[in-house]
């Protein structure tokens, strides 16, 4: 039986999260934090699952047979729930699409993780488009892997849609097809941004209340009660998001990391900065960086860093680690999804 490994890495949103919900172009990236997915089919019509480490679950096998409700099986367990949810609805898409006899067809599948779940580093996402490859690589569908990341992402994105209720192409798009990316939303495309010098970016997180359709539901109430100002804001972004491009191209970093913290403070406008990611910002700056700003849907969770240089971040990291944030990478990566047949 065949085996197939896939790696998938995460993301940050550099500029533009939620705006790009509204329409607004985003920035994004990959960077060297992964996903391992592996699989093969069996002839049994059940889905096993297995989740090594990680993901806030302790290491244990789910069973979801395929044609019953995977979500009442689990009862109240939160984020186990959303976790099956991704896997099952990127099997259910994913078969769709190929033609399949969808629900009919089993699968072992085994998740290892060194993130926790939903901390805006897109792992959900992650899962989605990992999923989505792995059951085309399985059910022998990839022809030309680097052609057909694009439909990877697309149905990943609709995996995304269907649990969490609404999402923009940013995550799956980026994580996908990989590297630092310039995102259209309402084409959807993910322009390549081809640089060739290192970013001097640090990259972390915090603990995270909420999930990212609560915190996109609170945006879309504040922009429901004050649209005119809300969408004075997302021009703003619109704005920083394309001096952004030209900066990153250019390697201005002074400039990048100025409209990182103008970005951060329209996030706080929005309301989903909390007290820990204001704190984290200012001192970080005090202590040197350039910019600092929240990543992904915010309430805690992911921020980036700028440093003035690769020396510098060594530096920034003990100072937002002795501040309770936990560093989980330098830099970000060129590659998106990868699959080895084992
Ligand atoms: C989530 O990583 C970023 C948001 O903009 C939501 C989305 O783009 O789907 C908050």
């Amino acid at each position: 039986m065949t085996l197939v490994e896939v790696l998938v890495p995460t993301k940050i949103t550099l500029f533009g999260e939620h705006a790009v919900v509204y329409g607004i172009p985003a920035i994004a990236s990959t960077i060297p934090v992964y996903i391992r997915i592996i699989g093969k089919r069996i002839d049994e019509n059940i889905v096993k699952i297995r989740i090594e480490k990680g993901i806030q679950i302790p290491s244990q096998i789910f069973v979801v047979k395929r044609d019953e409700n995977v979500y009442e099986v689990l009862g109240d367990q939160n984020y186990t729930k959303k976790v099956l949810q991704y896997i099952i609805e990127a099997l259910n898409l994913c078969e769709e699409r190929l033609g399949l006899n969808t629900r009919s067809l089993g699968y072992d599948i085994s998740i290892e993780s060194s993130l926790p779940q939903g901390i805006g580093l897109g792992t959900s996402a992650a899962i989605s488009v990992g999923i989505t490859t792995l059951c085309m690589a399985l059910n022998n569908y990839i022809i030309n892997f680097e052609e057909q990341k694009y439909e990877i992402a697309e149905i990943s994105w609709n995996v995304e849609k269907r649990v969490q209720g609404s999402a923009s192409p940013m995550d799956t798009f980026t994580i996908s097809l990989g590297g630092l990316r310039y995102i259209e939303p309402l084409v959807p495309a993910a322009h390549l941004i081809d640089i060739n010098y290192e970013i001097p970016l640090l990259i972390g997180y915090t603990n995270r209340v909420g999930t990212t359709a609560e915190l996109i539901r609170k945006v879309k109430l504040l922009r429901e009660k004050n649209e005119n100002l809300f969408n004075s804001v997302l021009n703003t972004i619109k704005q920083i998001v394309e001096k952004a491009k030209d900066a990153i191209k250019n390697g201005d970093i002074e400039t990048l990391g100025i409209l990182m913290n103008i970005n951060h403070g329209l996030l706080r406008a929005l309301g989903v900065v909390n007290l820990e990611h204001d704190l984290l910002t200012h001192i970080l700056l005090k202590a040197g960086a350039l910019g600092v700003k929240t990543s992904g849907a915010g309430n805690g969770g992911a921020f980036i860093v700028l440093a003035p240089s690769e020396e510098s971040l060594k530096n920034l990291a003990f100072v937002a680690e002795s501040l309770g944030a936990k560093i989980v990478a330098k830099g970000i990566v060129k590659e998106g999804v990868k699959f080895y047949i084992r």
